[in-house]
Order: C-alpha cells, then structure tokens, then sequence
C-alpha cells in the first residue's frame, strides 16, 4: 500500500536525518510505503495522513494491554516525579523483581532494557556459569540484534543447507565470520539431531537458547516433549538452558511459556510485554546460576538497568496480567483463528494457522504443520503478502512481514474481530482471483 501525502512528506523529512527513514530496519516497507505513526490507543493506531488501522502489530508485540493505556501512563507519570535514573536499587525496580518472581516462578532477576541486552546477558552468565563458550539456537529462531543472535535468522533455505548438515549464515554484513565458531544452529524440532550434536559437543556448549515457540516464523509450535527433551538433555550435559520468551512472557500465559508448556528453563529472558511497550527488560532464573551474578562473580551491568519509568510501567503491567486480562487476547485469538479457518478453507487455498491464542500466524503451504524454519520457508508467503497487503488498505494492520504473527492485545473487541474478519475474508478473495 501506498503511504499518504503526509506520511510519504514525514518519512521523507526523516531520510534527511535517519539512514533509511528508520530507527530499526524491520520498520522499513519500502520509499513510497513507509507508514509514519500519528497516535495509537487501544486497539486502534492512526497514520499521519488520520487513516485509523486495527493493530496487529502492537510495536512487534508488547503493547498487550493496549495504547497508551491510562492507569500505565498515570502510574508511570506518578512515578516519575521522585526522578528516574540514581545509579540505585529503587523500590519500583524490586516490587517488579517480586511480581516476576511471583508469575514466572522464578528465584531471581535483574533488570535490562531491550531483549537483546537480556539476551546477551543471559549467554554471557551461561558461559561464565559453565566455563564453556559456544550457544546452540535453532533456524529461524531470533534472539535479538548482537552478534551471537544473528545467525540463521532467515537467510534463503538453500543457504541454511540440508537440514542435516546445516550452514551457518550471518543476517548481514558486519556480523564478524570468527563469532560464527562459537554458534551452533540446527533445526527447530529435530530429536535425534539434537541428541546427536549434543553426544559429540556437549563438553563445547555453554548454553542451549530456545525461543520456545518460533514468535519469529509465524510462530511455529514445538512438537510435544520437544521443550522437555532440550531440558533432559541440558540436565545430562551440564548445559544452561535458555529460554527466550521476549516475545512470549507475560502474553501466552501470565507465567508466560514455563507455564503455557510446563516446562522450566535455567534462564528467561523477558522484554517486550514485561512494560506494555516502555523499554523494560529482565534476565530472571534459578537462585543456582542468577545468584552467581555480582561483583568479582560473573558481570553484569547498564546505566538505564532498572530506570524509574520502565519499571513502574512494567509494575502495573504486572498488576493488569494477574488480574486475569490476558484471558482477553486469548477470545479474542480463538475467535480470529476460527473465521480464518472457515475463510480459508472455502478459498481453496492450503494452509496452517498454529500458535497460541495471543499471537496466531498463518502459513499457506501443503504440509499439515510447519515443524522447522525450512517448512516455513518453502511456504508460499507471495500470497500471504498479497493478503495482508489488502488488509492493510482496508485498515486491519498485522505486519506484512509474514515471520511475524498477529499480535492481539486485551482492547481489541469482538466487534473488531468482526470487522477484520470481514475484511480478511474480503482480501482472500480478491487475492484468490488475481492468482
Ligand atoms: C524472541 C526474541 N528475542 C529477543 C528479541 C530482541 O528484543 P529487542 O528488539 O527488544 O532487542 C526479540 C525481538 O523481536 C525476540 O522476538
């Protein structure tokens, strides 16, 4: 879709003094179609050109409870009034420290600012806990925007090879080859290959990190005992088992995907929901390892660690997920997946729709279900494109990047999933006749 006047007049102001007109280059959909965001409330965003959009993108998933939600905004001003950055513990940071720990299960936890410094962070205490140095991760699977992260994130399936004897591919340039020999990444969902990598590198491997749905491949399920597997066999070996629930903590489950799966890892790494949308971050896990963090143990630090706003955000996010609201997003998913399948099945078109309730993604492709990154891959994502392109004319705005999926807030309405629904089966049909 083309962007408005007055979008394509702002987005061009920013590429005078933004390289690409963006501060991350996920937000870039082209010269004549990057959208600038006016205001957002609930469910609801508007572009600079007032066209109002039902959003299913939530800032790539932490707006869970919604724009700009009053009682956040007003604890966070309240809060701000006693200054926000000390160079000290405060007391928002420990009520959040307590509320994760009362959600997740977890013994302790310090505060980052993004997912990718409380991944890094989380490598860095595996390593120091384990005296070993190489993480393995899974195709497909990302872990945020460092160098140890950025590999086989989604490069073309012929680049990642057979799924036997898998290459490792940097995301881009400046990403150094070296870093590349301390990374193993294998197929999502593979037992035996698993097992088997493990059997001869055990003795090399300091941390196993999972992101324990792929939230970036349309949100590819693990298959049953997949996340119990990895943690027998993080048990057998000594190995540090790294679960990334940026994208799923606080949003799957209250206790995020340790509950959804029952399944517990050494290490969690939160962001994303934790502040419903402010920069609040956390590295949580067992007393074993986390209490090995500290001075003359195993570093870890950050000027804005902690910051006043980003924890009394994430203090009444907290308050609003044990409540119950999460319940919300799941209807209104369960409601979504659904009318998608009753549209998609009269289209003709083959398709999957897995993950949880609150954040759904579609692939079409023959396979019954979409295991590992290269089903995904080989999944026809031209129609998707074409789909949710209509969709985004027609004012319901998932991501047209078809690895992320729909993410569903507590405001959106059932009158809402009406309308997109509407609009959706609308899109299938139109892109059905163009095909
Ligand atoms: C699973 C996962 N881990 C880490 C990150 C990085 O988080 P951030 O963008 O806050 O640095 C992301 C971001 O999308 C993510 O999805």
């Amino acid at each position: 879709m083309k962007s408005g006047p007055k979008s394509r007049a702002m987005y061009e102001r920013a590429t005078e003094s933004i390289p690409g007109g963006v501060s991350s280059n996920f937000r870039y959909w082209g010269d004549e179609e990057t959208l600038v965001v006016k205001k957002a409330k609930g469910a609801y965003l508007w572009d600079q050109d007032d066209k109002k959009y039902v959003d299913y993108r939530l800032g790539f998933g932490p707006v869970v409870l919604g724009h700009a939600r009053q009682e956040i905004i007003d604890h966070v001003a309240e809060a701000m009034q006693i200054g926000n950055c000390f160079a000290m513990t405060n007391e928002y940071e420990i009520r959040v420290a307590e509320k994760i720990k009362k959600l997740t299960g977890v013994d302790y936890v310090r505060m980052s600012n993004t997912g990718t410094e409380a991944t890094m962070g989380a490598m860095r205490i595996a390593r120091a806990f384990t005296g070993r140095d190489k993480i393995l991760k899974f195709d497909g699977a990302y872990h945020g925007f460092h160098d140890y992260s950025l590999w086989n994130t989604y490069p073309p399936t012929s680049g990642v090879g057979y799924r036997w004897s898998p290459f490792l591919v940097p995301q881009g340039s400046g990403i150094p080859r070296m870093i590349g020999d301390l990374i193993y990444s294998l197929p999502f969902n593979d037992f035996e290959f698993l097992e088997s990598r493990l059997k001869e590198r055990w003795h090399e491997i300091a941390c196993i990190i999972v992101e324990p749905l792929l939230g970036n491949q349309g949100s590819i399920m693990p298959q049953p005992g997949f996340l119990d597997f990895i943690r027998e066999q993080c048990d057998k070996y000594e190995i540090v088992m790294i679960m990334d629930e940026v994208k799923t903590g606080f949003r799957i489950a209250p206790g995020g995907a340790q509950e959804y799966f029952n399944v517990r890892a050494d290490l969690v790494t939160y962001a994303k929901c934790l502040g419903n949308g402010f920069p609040a971050a956390a590295i949580a896990g067992k007393a074993e390892i986390m209490g090995e963090v500290g001075p003359g143990k195993i570093p870890h630090g950050g000027t804005y660690g902690a910051n006043v706003v980003a924890m009394a955000a994430a203090d009444k996010t907290l308050d609003l997920i044990a409540d119950g609201e999460l319940e919300k997003a799941d209807a209104h998913g369960r409601k979504l997946k659904e009318g998608w399948k009753k549209i998609l099945d009269a289209s003709g078109l083959p398709y999957v729709i897995q993950g949880p309730d609150s954040m759904p993604g579609i692939v079409f492709t023959e396979e019954p279900v979409c295991t590992e990154y290269r089903h995904w891959a080989e999944g026809d994502h031209e129609t998707y494109d074409m789909i949710i392109q209509k969709c985004i004319e027609k004012g319901v705005m998932p991501d047209n990047d078809s690895r992320e999926p729909w993410f569903i807030s507590t405001q959106h309405t059932d009158q809402d999933a009406d309308f997109v629904l509407g609009v959706f089966e609308e899109a299938v049909k139109e892109t059905v006749a163009e095909l």
